[in-house]
């Protein structure tokens, strides 16, 4: 049994990955400012401190003893870091450094999320970890900046890490309150609602839709292969999705028929974007192995 801490616990991965940890036998604290997390989804048993990760010395003292942290705590939007740079880049990559700070004086691993994010627009599909990052937003430049400081905190400072660049994340417990949520979040919403679905630009932009309890695999068996070369790799299933298609497929579970509207193309969004998971499944031996219409049923149902 070990002791974790989980920053943004109480978030939608987050609370799926304490569930699992506390399922397992270890014992969490999650550090969690609360900003789009909510209390009621830690299983008991678990320590909350309400803190921002910039505040170095909730950090360090939420990190004394632990035997890993799994670094998770973030502005999730895109759209947001467009509309707010310097307030997400304070979440997104000072308190990330934050972290990797506290982890050096208190000698423990950092599993972090990075993102598909960092990748930009690729020529070459599946993206390998070896494309050149091309981030077109603040926040996909922050995920890479988390990625450049986590080498820092190995080759400097001897702090093993790893690091995900996970697709996109869907699955229960996804919050679908804001503008600025997950699409397929937003999607079931809309239709449980009644309510049209939008589609921002023509809809034909792709994904690599990813399953939350996949997600919780690849971070769990990550915690393991931390090293202070800082390894990067991509969590996702290699299969490319149209937001049109998931349109239409949640309208099949759901038996609706709500309208399909257009709004204007996000500035800075992705067209393309499917990952290769074989780095992955070869130096993990995990694979994302739920199928979409599965995944979004349990998603659907879950709601
Ligand atoms: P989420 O918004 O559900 O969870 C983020 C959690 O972090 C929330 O509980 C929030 O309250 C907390 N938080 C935010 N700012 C904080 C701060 N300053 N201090 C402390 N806590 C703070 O998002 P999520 O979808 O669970 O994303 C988790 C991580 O995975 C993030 O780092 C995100 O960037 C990354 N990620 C998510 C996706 C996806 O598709 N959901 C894809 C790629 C990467
Ligand atoms: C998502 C994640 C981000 C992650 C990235 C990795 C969220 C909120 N964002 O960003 O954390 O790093 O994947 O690839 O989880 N769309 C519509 N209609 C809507 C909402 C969205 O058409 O109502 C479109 C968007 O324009 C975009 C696509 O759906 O083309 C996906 O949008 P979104 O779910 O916000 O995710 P990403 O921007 O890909």
């Amino acid at each position: 049994m070990a002791h974790y801490l989980v920053t943004g616990g109480a978030g939608f991965i987050g609370s799926h990955l304490v569930g699992r940890l506390v399922g397992q036998g270890h014992r969490v604290t999650v550090l969690d400012d609360l900003s789009s997390g909510r209390v009621e989804v830690l299983p008991r048993g678990v320590r909350l401190i309400v803190a921002d990760t910039a505040d170095a010395q909730a950090v360090s003292e939420a990190m004394a003893g632990v035997d890993g942290c799994f670094h998770l705590a973030a502005i999730a939007s895109v759209q947001r870091s467009v509309e707010d740079w310097a307030g997400t880049h304070r979440v997104n990559l000072t308190g990330a450094i934050t972290v990797f700070d506290a982890a050096r004086k208190n000698r423990v691993p950092v599993v972090y999320a990075s993102s598909a994010a960092i990748y930009g627009n690729q020529e070459v599909l599946p993206i390998a970890e070896t494309a050149l990052p091309a981030p077109r937003t603040a926040y996909g430049a922050d995920k890479l900046g988390c990625e450049l400081h986590a080498r820092v905190a190995g080759l400097v400072h001897s702090v093993p890490s790893m690091g995900f660049r996970f697709f996109n994340v869907y699955g229960p417990g996804q919050d679908p309150s804001s503008p600025y949520s997950g699409v397929i979040s937003v999607f079931i919403d809309r239709i449980r609602r009644g309510e049209p679905i939008v589609l921002h630009g023509d809809g034909y932009q792709t994904r690599d839709f990813i399953y939350v309890g996949d997600v919780v695999q690849h971070l769990i068996a990550g915690m393991g292969q931390a090293s202070v070369e800082a390894p990067v790799l991509n969590v996702c299933t290699g299969q490319a999705t149209s937001i049109r298609s998931v349109a239409t497929l949640l309208r099949d579970i759901a038996g609706s028929a709500v309208d399909i509207r257009f709004a204007p193309e996000r500035p800075g969004d992705i067209r393309a974007s499917i990952g290769s998971p074989r780095r992955a499944t070869d130096r993990l031996a995990v694979r994302a192995d739920t199928p979409l219409a599965i995944g979004l049923t349990h998603t659907f149902q879950a709601v």
